[in-house]
């Protein structure tokens, strides 16, 4: 019986795709470690999205090169986008690497793990399946007992838009919506297994269209919506140019829906939007988020953004900073501009100073900081429901979970909570970071 060693980096994407390849090995009687040194096979997921996602998916590579000298027998599988993007330049510079498989080539899994001598044995009853978690590295924090609480489903594969800053079109390949009966499959045998909430997942979720049944994605959200003991559902990522008050609608009539959307602005200035084939104004997306606002008061919404895209002024910069300082946003993922070989922007003059990109970032970073502080603030003396993701990874003597809007949560662990799913906290504390409290 062959033993696996799965590593992930990258998005949830990445997480999805690398629950679906440990259930096929699982499938095929594999077991799982979490210590590479003992895996027959060590499989790694990567991630291509930005520079230091690459670095480290190298480094991580380049330790397994001494790890293969010990132990020749062992297999290395490199998947994901960064696999998909660079396979000749791996091929060249790493050839102790066994095979090399694209986001789209999972299809090619079993034959792959056959060729190395997996013979297919009747896996271990389904209730055994334990995947490692989905986090980046599996040897700190092992098979995690609460991972099956959440469950991410895809919708979609691949993306069209070509932002020219963006490297997914490219690894990913063309967009595809999933049928809704796999879905819908799909998301019954996570709830069977416990799960409690499900994040519906592609680059662009308002793309989704199965033709044959006419389903767009507000369709596919009130279809899934009703699916019998789902207590969460969400979903990423939304595109602005797409989301429409369809979806507004569908949302505002699902009672199990989280009160949460990602929805990302990229930039606050139109030239740089428009460089970024971003297609919508700064006008048209604050319009937006002002008429989801009105129709679902207390949601929470979360963005990504981008500074020092090539050709961004000091101008472009401070209307960024402007949307984030009115507090537009309950949190925000803040990245500087990483130039990927292949994308229009990646070749586009003048590139912003490296330096200059990081005092950006930090400027940006702070005003959300004082915005998210004071979004945790509002929930000092209330109680939220909180899904628990295990125990704090920086204290053991508490437990961590999550609320509806995303927010971490963390409680003093007792022995009352442990185990339970969710856990109703009763809030005393904010920081940046989350929320503090007491099982109620
Ligand atoms: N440089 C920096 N950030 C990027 N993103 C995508 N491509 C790049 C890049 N080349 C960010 C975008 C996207 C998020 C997932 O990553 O903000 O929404
Ligand atoms: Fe996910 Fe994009 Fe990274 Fe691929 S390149 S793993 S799609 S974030």
């Amino acid at each position: 019986m062959a033993s696996i060693y799965l590593q992930t980096f990258g998005c949830q994407m990445n997480a999805a795709d690398s629950n679906g390849i440990a259930h096929q090995a699982w499938s095929m009687g594999c077991t799982f470690t979490t210590n590479p040194e003992q895996a027959d096979i060590i499989i790694l997921n990567t991630c291509a999205i930005r520079e230091k996602a690459e670095s480290r998916a190298y480094g991580r590579i380049g330790q397994f090169k001494a790890l293969k000298e010990k132990n020749p027998a062992a297999k290395l599988l490199v998947c994901g986008c960064l696999a998909q993007k660079d396979r000749a330049l791996m091929r060249e510079r790493a050839p102790f690497i066994d095979a090399l498989l694209g986001p789209r080539e999972y299809g090619k899994l079993k034959e792959t793990l056959t060729a190395w001598g997996v013979a297919t044995d009747a896996p271990p009853p389904d209730a055994l399946f334990r995947a490692p978690a989905a986090e980046e590295d599996p040897g700190q924090g092992g098979f995690d007992e609460y991972a099956h609480l959440r469950a991410l489903v895809n919708i979609t594969r691949g993306c069209e838009k070509f932002c020219t800053y963006c490297i997914v079109p490219y690894t990913r390949g063309p967009l595809e919506s999933i049928p809704p009966e796999e879905i819908e499959a799909q998301i019954k045998m996570e709830v069977r297994r416990g799960a409690r909430e499900i994040t519906l997942l592609g680059q662009n979720v308002n793309s989704y269209y199965h033709p044959a049944s006419k389903l767009d994605f507000s369709g596919l959200l009130l279809r899934v919506g009703a699916i019998q003991g789902l207590t969460r559902l969400t979903f990423l990522t939304s595109h602005p140019k797409d989301f429409g008050p369809d979806v507004v609608d569908a949302l505002s009539r699902l009672p199990n829906v989280c009160p949460r959307l990602h929805l990302p602005m990229q930039c606050g200035s139109n030239p740089v939007l428009r460089a970024m084939a971003r297609l919508y104004t700064i006008e048209e997306y604050l319009e937006k988020i002002e008429h989801f606002r009105a129709r679902l008061p207390g949601w929470a919404l979360t963005t990504d953004i981008i500074v020092g895209y090539p050709t961004e002024t000091e101008a472009d910069f401070l209307r960024t900073l402007d949307v984030v300082q009115r507090g537009t946003f309950e949190s925000a993922y803040i990245f500087s501009f990483s130039p990927r070989a292949g994308t229009p922007a990646a070749t586009m003059m003048p590139q912003v100073d490296p330096k200059e990109k990081i005092r950006r970032l930090q400027a940006v970073n702070a005003a959300q900081n004082e915005a998210t502080r004071r979004f945790h603030e509002s929930f000092v003396g209330e109680t939220v429901s909180v899904l628990v993701q295990g125990p704090s990874k920086k204290d053991a003597t508490r437990l961590a979970g999550k609320t509806g809007h995303n927010t971490t949560v963390v409680w003093p662990r007792d022995g009352r909570t442990d185990g339970m799913p969710l856990v109703d906290v009763t809030v005393e504390r904010a920081f940046n970071w989350g929320l503090a409290g007491q099982a109620a």
